[in-house]
């Protein structure tokens, strides 16, 4: 009996760290620029988070901030599959030097896996997909949540108009617009080789609008085309959208310091994971607050010229809710149509050696 159990199951079955780098390499990313891969090495019963400097430089990722949100919630995965799987791990985390997020590249952090128990499945997150197709307007009953999360139904009148002025600030910042753009892909036969970025379908977007869009990533088009015009494509796009949204989750947690928004990704993958098992899709609204709140809390330059506060107020008189601040807003509900599951690369490296 002694003998049975000192055996470690991995031993018999090296896949199990294969499959956990299979899971979590579906991790969800800003502009899906996949900034991190990761190492699996057998002997040391490891995998190391790795983190790419050159894919994860972008506007909206500014000192890497995005990218720590990234990774908390590839962290919350690993946390998930322990907890369904039975296993035991510990994470060393490196991705902080004197309290400041690493910013070239390196190993974000090391996860040990001590014991499994049973064997680990693959596709064990394929529900936790963004949607970004407009919802059916059934109404959702959210399971139990925790206090910093609250619900707000359908956005009408000012908030709704607020909410559409802030989408569009995306088209006034070129850089924004390019980093965005550059992750599309209007050629199915490339995203499939690729396997990362967007396919355009997947951003509920036609095939003239894409083409359209993509061109806009040179800047002598982006000067041709008067920019009301793109933001009136835009709005009308995204109205529909939100008209179509019969709900809005806010996350509410406190973001002073780096850590914090390890903690914020945490939670969001735990409450996607929970919502994508109960048949619920999400989306995030990230430009609504995180630009605003990097700028704020982390002295990072401005990006958009947009009164952020004022749209915190309005969002305070909304929802009748006494909190701080609303630092991620995600759109909530039942879908119409399911997303084919977006493609990643799987940036696996197995090594056997440490
Ligand atoms: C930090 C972060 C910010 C994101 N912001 C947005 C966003 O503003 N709008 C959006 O449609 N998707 C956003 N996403 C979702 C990613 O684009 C999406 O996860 C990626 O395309 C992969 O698709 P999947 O979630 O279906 O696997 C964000 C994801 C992360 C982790």
């Amino acid at each position: 009996m002694y003998e049975k159990c000192k055996k470690n199951i991995n031993e018999e079955n090296p896949n199990n760290l294969i499959r956990i780098v299979e899971n979590i390499s579906r991790y969800s990313s800003g502009d899906n620029s996949q900034p991190f891969d990761f190492v699996a090495s057998v002997v040391e019963q490891k995998i190391y988070i790795n983190h790419n400097q050159k894919i994860a430089k972008h506007e909206l990722n500014p000192n890497n901030l995005t990218s720590v949100l990234t990774f908390g919630m590839i962290l919350q995965m690993i946390e998930e599959l322990s907890l369904a799987f039975n296993f035991s791990y510990t994470a060393k985390l490196h991705y902080l030097i004197d309290g400041k997020c690493l910013d070239k590249d390196g190993c974000w952090a090391e996860v040990s896996f001590a014991r499994f128990n049973e064997e680990v499945k693959s596709n064990f997150f394929n529900a936790v997909v963004t949607n970004r197709l407009p919802y059916n307007s059934a109404k959702v009953n959210f399971p139990k949540m925790n206090k910093d999360i609250f619900i707000l139904n359908k956005l009408d009148g000012k908030i709704l108009n607020e909410v559409l002025k802030i989408d569009s600030l995306l088209w006034s910042n070129f850089k924004v617009v390019k980093d965005i753009f550059n992750w599309i892909h209007l050629s199915k036969k490339k995203y499939n080789i690729v396997k990362t970025g967007f396919h355009y379908s997947e951003l509920n977007l036609s095939y003239f609008e894409a083409f359209f869009l993509v061109l806009l990533k040179n800047q002598f088009i982006l000067a041709i085309v008067p920019e009301y015009f793109i933001r009136l494509f835009h709005q009308l796009k995204t109205k529909s959208v939100l008209n179509q949204t019969p709900h809005y989750i806010c996350f509410t947690n406190k973001i002073e310091k780096i850590e914090d928004l390890i903690s914020l990704g945490k939670e969001v993958f735990h409450v996607k994971f929970i919502l994508a098992n109960e048949g619920i899709v999400t989306q995030p609204l990230t430009i609504l607050t995180l630009p605003y709140l990097f700028e704020k809390n982390f002295k990072i330059e401005k990006i958009f010229k947009y009164d952020f506060e004022n749209f915190q107020k309005e969002l305070k008189l909304k929802s009748k809710n006494n909190f701080d601040e609303v630092c991620w807003i995600f759109r909530a509900g039942y879908p119409k149509k399911n997303l084919p599951l977006s493609k990643r690369k799987t940036h696996v490296n197995l090594s056997e050696k440490s």
